[in-house]
């Protein structure tokens, strides 16, 4: 069981989004990951003038969390503009797909006040997906740091 609310990952998605680098789109995009460990991981979305360089949330979060020594995730936040829940891109997801039980990740997605919110998991929304077993990697395996 989580150590960590819902309601306060949700949260955390959506004070995320102030911290999103938007110029271009002003589309701002907050994510907040939950490690296995219960810490909290946020991000947001940093766009580029040369467009296809754009980072988004889920990605930045991901990176900052791997980078900080957390592998293992439990459930990922999402929220942006608007007051429809938004839905990871398909890059994101491919991203997420890789880690230990990742088909069972929570996805919580989020508008922008949080009324409104779709909870499904990862496969769910990434079905007959493409995963590290596939290339003979044990999906429990994280790796050899930390
Ligand atoms: N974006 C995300 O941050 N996450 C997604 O899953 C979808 C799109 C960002 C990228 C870009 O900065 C803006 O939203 C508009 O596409």
């Amino acid at each position: 069981m989580s150590t960590v609310p819902d309601h306060e990952l949700i949260a955390a998605a959506r004070a995320a989004r102030a911290l999103a680098y938007a110029p271009y789109s002003r589309y701002r995009v907050g994510a907040a990951l939950l490690t296995s460990a219960g810490t909290v991981v946020r991000a947001a979305n940093v766009e580029n003038v040369s467009y296809s360089l754009t980072l988004c949330a889920e990605r930045a979060a991901v990176a900052a969390a791997v980078a900080a020594g957390h592998r293992q995730f439990d459930a990922v936040a999402i929220a942006a503009n608007g007051p429809e829940p938004a839905s990871p891109c398909g890059a994101c997801r491919q991203v997420l797909r890789e880690f230990p039980r990742a088909l069972e990740l929570r996805v919580l997605c989020a508008g922008e006040s949080g009324d409104r919110v779709v909870a499904t998991t990862l496969g769910e929304l990434l079905p007959a997906s493409f995963g590290p077993e596939r290339l003979g990697r044990d999906t429990d395996d994280v790796g050899d740091q930390p």
